[in-house]
């Protein structure tokens, strides 16, 4: 393919002439002529090569899409656009990779097997109109792509919020369409057990349900009250279970399960509160304020929410759940959790003390690490591997276990360097529960993430040998996130982000060409009805002192940005100032008010901040 592309590059132009062109993620290569073709409303799908493959290539979603779109499925149309797929394992491709051709016969693909197929179907996705446009036109290219990470994943938490079949594969569906491959299903948490365990059916008859409260998570939520009915929740039954795992495996996505423990786990215990070490009744909580955060990662637990890690029934209860999930989950990984375990009430307990006493347990640190390590034994009796939060390194790791590094990249560097396998999903890029935008127009949550700054994640430390680091994952907490509609808003764009540093080569990134594309995958969204967040596209205000003046800076991403603002109460925007430079806030009583634009057309939301909100942020 290499020299057939160099050759074909005296005959094409470079792709950045043309704009027809917007993969997300991009392609390892794109050649691209001027000449075109007319994509017609019937479109013949041909197979070369293993039938078998093509088929489970194709599953039916893209046929479905075809149909969706309205274009036509034919057999043989002299007036039809052909899609050739040539799918045959002796095919020097890429395991995911593929070849794609646009010329005068259609589009012709080769791949290796079902999932470079796929990917190729997802690739033609995006260069289709989202529905048929009579005279649209393709330009001829020439297109090779691989990925540059095995492990490409989306985490969605379903304890915080509950969400329906239905939604779960909305949201599996859309990522597939980026190329994400992992979907990390965080099933339990404090807020609600999510998964059927049929030897264990307290876990969903109780531990899926909560009493119903709005408000901020974690502060204003008062707890049940007595005899207060639990009407909020719900769970996945094992047939839906099946489903779910057969529908995401149709687009090439690995599911792997998060039980959480032996933290996080008052869903469990309001179900079984005989495993926690005060064996007090337990409810499943309703985002009270069950804990208090003292910075730097330290916090303590006010409820109860950890296993007790020296009772032997603790381990009988995991082996029935993972003897479970392991039958359910055909991918090679379950995730044990593992983060954010208080051990307060462990320090606490006289039977834990002795226990430690009695096995030389030299802290409650190491106590954690004897509780991975068992856990780890259950994890691989049932034929899997285990994976935790970074935290499971505390006090020792055995050997075997793969770490999901997220306070930052060193414990997933610290892991890689004592032989770990890891994936890196670290707060500072790929955590999309934090705020993308100014915290007056998103809905507050205690961290900012930005577009750019997603966009810089590269999971491969220079330090460490590249093969331990299997890839990359951004996760979604779900606290602030009651909807799907919401969680594709916090989603995207910074997964378009997270897609192109885990599939793209490094050297194939570019941060305004990712920006030229995102427009493009805004408007597709819009055509959808699918919620996306366009704050990139408004000013990110900085507040600071310089002698004794109050300064404001305005400052933007994107190219072709143009920010309007006034500080004099008069609106619209656009006949006010065009931002050059940082000015000065003077006293008075006012407020902010911004407007972005490309080409005089309004982008993004205005922004309207009180003086006295401004005078608050000073840095
Ligand atoms: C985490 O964010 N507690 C893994």
């Amino acid at each position: 393919m290499k020299k057939l592309a160099s050759l074909f590059t005296l005959l094409f132009l470079a792709s950045t002439a043309f704009s027809g062109i917007n993969i997300i993620p991009e392609p390892t290569s794109i050649v691209e002529s001027i000449e075109e073709i007319v994509l017609q409303k019937n479109i013949e799908l041909v197979f070369e090569g293993s039938k078998e493959l093509g088929n489970q290539a194709l599953g039916k979603n893209f046929k479905a899409y075809l149909t969706k779109a309205g274009f036509a499925i034919v057999t043989k149309n002299a007036s039809s656009t052909k899609i050739k797929i040539n799918i045959n394992p002796a095919n020097e491709i890429a395991e995911e990779g593929y070849e794609l051709i646009v010329n005068a016969n259609g589009i012709a693909c080769k791949v290796k097997s079902a999932k470079g197929a796929f990917y190729a179907l997802q690739t033609i996705k995006q260069l289709f109109p989202m529905s048929y446009q009579e005279n649209y036109k393709l330009n001829h290219c020439e297109i090779s792509d691989e990925p540059r990470f095995g492990w490409r994943g989306l985490m969605l938490d379903c304890s915080r919020h509950f969400f329906s079949v239905d939604e779960v594969k909305a949201y599996i569906d859309l990522m597939s369409e980026y190329k994400f491959n992992v979907f990390h299903w965080h099933l339990t948490d404090d807020q609600g057990w999510r998964i059927e365990i049929k030897t264990l059916p307290k876990l969903t008859q109780v531990g899926a349900w909560r009493v119903p409260r709005n408000g901020t998570f974690g502060s204003d939520r008062t707890e049940p009250k007595p005899k207060e009915k639990a009407s909020y929740g719900g769970f996945y039954n094992q047939t839906q279970i099946k489903d779910i795992v057969k529908y995401a495996a149709e687009r090439n996505i690995t599911i792997v399960p998060e039980i959480d423990i032996p933290g996080h786990s008052m869903a469990a215990l309001a179900a079984y509160p005989e495993l926690s070490t005060k064996k007090e009744p337990h409810f499943v909580s309703p985002g009270h304020k069950f804990a208090e955060w003292f910075g730097d990662g330290k916090f303590k637990m006010n409820t109860e929410n950890t296993l007790d890690p020296t009772n032997e029934a603790v381990y009988e209860f995991i082996d029935k759940v993972f003897s479970e999930v392991a039958l359910l989950f055909p991918g090679q990984y379950i995730h044990m959790g593992g983060d954010e375990c208080y051990k307060g009430y462990w320090e606490e307990s006289a039977a834990v003390q002795a226990f430690m006493k009695k096995k030389k347990i030299k802290d409650v640190h190491a106590l954690q690490s004897y509780f991975v390590g068992r856990v780890q034994k259950i994890i691989n009796s049932k034929g899997k591997q285990m994976i935790g939060w970074d935290e499971i390194s505390e006090g020792g790791l055995t050997k075997g276990a793969t770490v999901m590094s997220w306070r930052g990249m060193e414990g997933g560097i610290e892991a890689a360097k004592k032989g770990h396998k890891v994936v890196m999903s670290p707060t500072t890029y790929a955590y999309l529960d934090y705020m993308q935008g100014d915290k007056s127009v998103e809905n507050y949550i205690y961290s900012s993430l930005s577009l750019q700054k997603s966009y810089e994640f590269d999971p491969l430390p220079e330090e460490v040998d590249e093969s331990l680091i299997l890839g990359g994952q951004a996760n979604l907490w779900t606290e602030a996130i009651p909807t799907m509609q919401f969680a594709f808003y916090m989603t995207y764009p910074r997964a378009f982000a997270i897609s192109e540093c885990l599939w793209s080569a490094k050297e194939g990134k570019d941060w305004n060409k990712f920006m030229e594309k995102t427009q493009v995958h805004f408007n597709r969204f819009n055509a959808r009805n699918l919620n996306v967040c366009t704050a990139v596209y408004e000013p990110v205000i900085r507040v600071y002192k310089e002698e004794n003046k109050i300064m404001c800076e305005l400052s933007n991403p994107v190219s072709g940005v143009e920010v309007y603002y006034s500080i004099n109460n008069t609106y619209p925007v656009k006949f006010a100032n065009a931002y050059q430079a940082a000015f000065e806030l003077p006293a008075g009583k006012y407020k902010l008010r911004t407007q972005s634009f490309i080409n005089g057309k309004a982008v993004g939301r205005e922004l309207i901040i009180d003086r006295e909100e401004l005078i608050n942020r000073i840095q």
